[in-house]
């Protein structure tokens, strides 16, 4: 039979492959999801207590109950008696924060400008939160904006661009610095907004939404998204964080926000962006057994283990093993 060029280009991935030890799909870690199981729910929210504000046999407006007082607010960099104001600020040191202690750790961590060594990249948008969220302290709004784009197709149904919809629009390589497609004519700003106060925000109960949605006028009704709290069980939670309600839990914003606005992957986000789709992640040491997705494509490649971000004479030779390496259909 005459082989073509077709089949030698499989026969040849498929040798890779086998010289590799590509894991079977069963192999893949238990963490490590595609973006679309991410962000999926295995179950419906949990119900969270009556709805506060509402809660009146028969009352569809507000009804302020007699405990509750307003929240303190101001852009002073003082804590509104949610956590601790903690150690002098001045006194903070990369060496001696305590993440979670206080709400002067939280700002020193927020304000830190991350690098290279930190996990930056290969594809981000800033080094760090406070570079986008500042005004007109930190943790506020600011004039910066990202980048979304896609396409739409006749039917009306969206598309994200390879890699995902959010441009990345810095990159540690000139080459792999994210571009946006002509044909991804579907394209959309969207501001940082102020993220003070959020940790009032995450308490309120779904009940107390879905209460304050179901007394607005029809005509005017929002929506009340559910979605998966990623550092939960699986099961969702009425979003209520991001212009489109995307999220539900701080956590889960802030571990997407450290990979996608900065490169910096975590335990809720294990897999670095890429570039348009492709992998630029590291370099490849073939020994490695774990399995992990490209872009938005679903398909499992030859796991790596990014030991070293190497000096490549272009994007071209990180690419090229990835492209490789992917074998659809094979892995599921
Ligand atoms: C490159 C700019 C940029 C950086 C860096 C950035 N953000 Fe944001 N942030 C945004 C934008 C833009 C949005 C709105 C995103 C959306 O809804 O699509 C946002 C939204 C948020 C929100 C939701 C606010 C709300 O009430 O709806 C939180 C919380 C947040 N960011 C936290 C963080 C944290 C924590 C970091 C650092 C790990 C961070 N951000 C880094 C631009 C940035």
């Amino acid at each position: 039979m005459k082989i073509t060029g077709n089949r030698i280009i499989l026969l040849c991935t498929l040798a890779l492959a086998a010289a590799l030890s590509i894991p079977s799909a069963t192999a893949k870690l238990p963490l490590r999801k595609t973006k679309a199981e991410r962000f999926t729910s295995t179950a419906p929210a949990r119900p969270e207590g009556p709805a506060r504000m509402f809660y009146m046999e028969g009352v569809t407006s507000m009804v302020p109950d007699a405990t509750t007082k307003p929240a303190k607010t101001g852009f002073d960099n003082l804590t509104n008696g949610f956590a601790p104001q903690g150690p002098d600020f001045d006194t903070i040191d990369e060496d001696n924060v305590v993440p979670t202690r206080s709400f002067n750790d939280g700002r020193f961590v927020f304000e830190e400008k991350e690098t290279l060594e930190d996990g930056v990249g290969p594809t981000y948008n800033a080094q760090g939160c406070a570079d986008c969220h500042q005004n007109v302290v930190t943790g506020g709004a600011s004039q910066v904006t990202v980048q979304r784009t896609g396409h739409t197709d006749d039917t009306g149904k969206f598309f994200e661009s390879p890699g995902g919809s959010l441009i990345q629009s810095r990159g540690t390589y000139a080459d792999i610095v994210e571009h946006v497609f002509d044909t991804d004519e579907t394209r959309a700003f969207r501001i940082s907004p102020a993220a003070l106060g959020d940790g009032y925000v995450e308490c309120i109960s779904d009940s107390t939404i879905t209460a304050i949605r179901d007394a607005q006028p029809q005509a005017l009704r929002g929506t009340a998204p559910e979605v998966p709290v990623l550092e939960g069980d699986g099961s969702a939670r009425v979003g209520r964080f991001g212009w489109k309600a995307q999220h539900g839990s701080l956590v889960s914003f802030a571990s997407d926000a450290y990979l996608n606005e900065m490169g910096i992957t975590n335990p809720l986000f294990l897999d670095e962006n890429t570039s348009n789709g492709v992998f630029v992640g590291g370099w490849y040491s073939s020994t490695s057994k774990f399995s992990m997705t490209s872009g938005t494509s679903g398909v499992y490649v030859q796991s790596v283990t990014i030991t070293q971000f190497p000096e490549p004479a272009s994007a071209m030779l990180l690419a090229v093993p990835t492209a490789l390496l992917i074998v659809p259909g094979l892995l599921g």
